[in-house]
């Protein structure tokens, strides 16, 4: 089956695993295949293509075929997280005394990855900028830049940036462009076709979509880059994605565009209910007219995502008061599971920044992060109308 000239939402129902060396019983889901190890048919000689699941393993030639599928990439490397799988990349471009620049809105675990990894181990500079305005990116890029990472919508405010006109920037310089798509995911935004070289999701949110497996995946044309990658992260890091979550995410992935669906639209009435709400102050959807970069979010994305952050007029201590009061949404960190989530990011999910990083980063403590699920929208905004009558 060609895959390539089908729809996303057959191409993840369809499982061609023919193509990756399976078993010959007919199985129309990917078998798991547990074995580290693969028998030789002689000494030296692996013609099935199979010697060691840290390097290749039929369940993840079976996951990366299919990300690579539905992302419309060349190559998917299949890691142990999302953070492994933006170390690996990381480390297959950058060397020491590299300059990098970097969104200063990424998420805080990337920030945290750059200063140790980039900054204190190998010596390169980092540069976070405002990547809202184009201008600030094209003034940050030098000869010495070899990466330039962007993330949009960023975690959690929901910021953007230009991908096509940040991929000109890094192009003029000769740097690798970077961009995490795991808020927008493939189904609603292809980095690649707006001239990344790179994309890197973290599949433990929506790709897997069931809060039961940690993953993260590179995604490239570029058949050397993905090479460099591989070797990085299974001789160096040994990162590789086990077996067993190589299946999950499959699962996963044969209902990610239903879901998807689904979490957009319970998130579009949940950011308007809230926008229209006495007791907030802002609310950062990219979906919502108020929200300063929704013209570029309706050229650039194909749909607007499932998170929705907002600021409560309120202290933190209330905010957190409001957030004991859900009980349909989880109090939780992570997010793009099928269960509705509710995160107090000066406490949660960025309580390992600083207070003085977190209000760099505009993360405020009075901020709220909601990563809608997929229940029935009335029970949610329930939920909330609830929690915040309590202000
Ligand atoms: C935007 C973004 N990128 C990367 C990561 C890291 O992914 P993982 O937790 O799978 O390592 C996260 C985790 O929250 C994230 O939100």
């Amino acid at each position: 089956m060609d895959n390539s000239k089908y729809q996303l939402e057959t191409v993840a129902t369809q499982f061609d695993w023919r193509d990756v060396g399976a078993t010959d019983a007919g199985d129309v889901v990917s078998p798991i295949h547990l074995t580290t190890t693969h028998e030789m048919r002689a000494p030296g000689e692996a013609d099935h293509g199979y010697k060691y699941t840290r390097f290749d393993n039929p369940t993840r030639d079976a996951l990366e075929t299919r990300l690579a599928r539905l992302s419309g990439a060349d190559h998917a490397i299949a890691c142990a997280s999302g953070t492994a799988a933006m170390a690996a990349t990381c480390l297959s471009i950058v060397e020491a005394g590299d300059h990098v620049v970097a969104f200063d809105g990424i998420y805080g675990g990337t920030r945290v990855l750059f200063e140790e990894l980039l900054a204190d181990s190998l010596g390169a500079t980092v540069e976070y900028v405002d990547a809202t305005d184009v201008n600030a990116v094209d003034e940050a890029v030098t000869d010495e830049t070899t990466l330039v990472w962007m993330e949009s919508p960023t975690n959690p405010l929901l910021r953007l940036c230009d991908l096509s006109a940040v991929a000109d920037i890094a192009a003029s310089v000769d740097a690798t462009y970077v961009v995490d798509n795991t808020f927008a995911t493939p189904y609603f935004q292809h980095p690649l076709a707006h001239g990344a070289d790179m994309v890197v999701h973290s599949t433990t949110k929506y790709l897997n979509g069931h809060s039961d497996s940690m993953g993260g995946v590179v995604l490239t044309d570029d058949k050397a880059a993905a090479n460099d990658v591989a070797q990085t992260q299974s001789y160096d890091l040994g990162g590789t994605l086990a077996p067993f979550d190589c299946y999950l995410t499959l699962r996963g992935l044969r209902t990610f565009p239903l879901r998807m669906d689904r979490h957009e639209s319970n998130a579009a009435e949940i950011a308007t209910y809230l926008a229209d709400h006495p007791a907030t102050v802002q609310v950062n959807y990219p979906g919502l007219e108020s929200h300063p970069q929704h013209e570029l979010a309706t050229q650039q994305m194909d749909g607007f995502g499932g998170i929705v952050s907002f600021e409560l007029d309120a202290t933190g201590a209330e905010t957190r008061a409001v957030l004991e009061e859900l009980d349909v949404f989880t109090l939780a960190v992570s997010l793009g599971g099928t269960e509705s989530l509710a995160d107090h990011p000066a406490t949660m999910s960025a309580s390992y920044l600083s207070a003085q990083e977190r209000a760099a980063a505009g993360i405020s403590d009075s901020l709220v992060r909601l990563p809608v699920g997929v229940e029935h929208v009335d029970d949610l905004i329930g939920d909330l109308k609830a929690a915040l009558a309590k202000l």
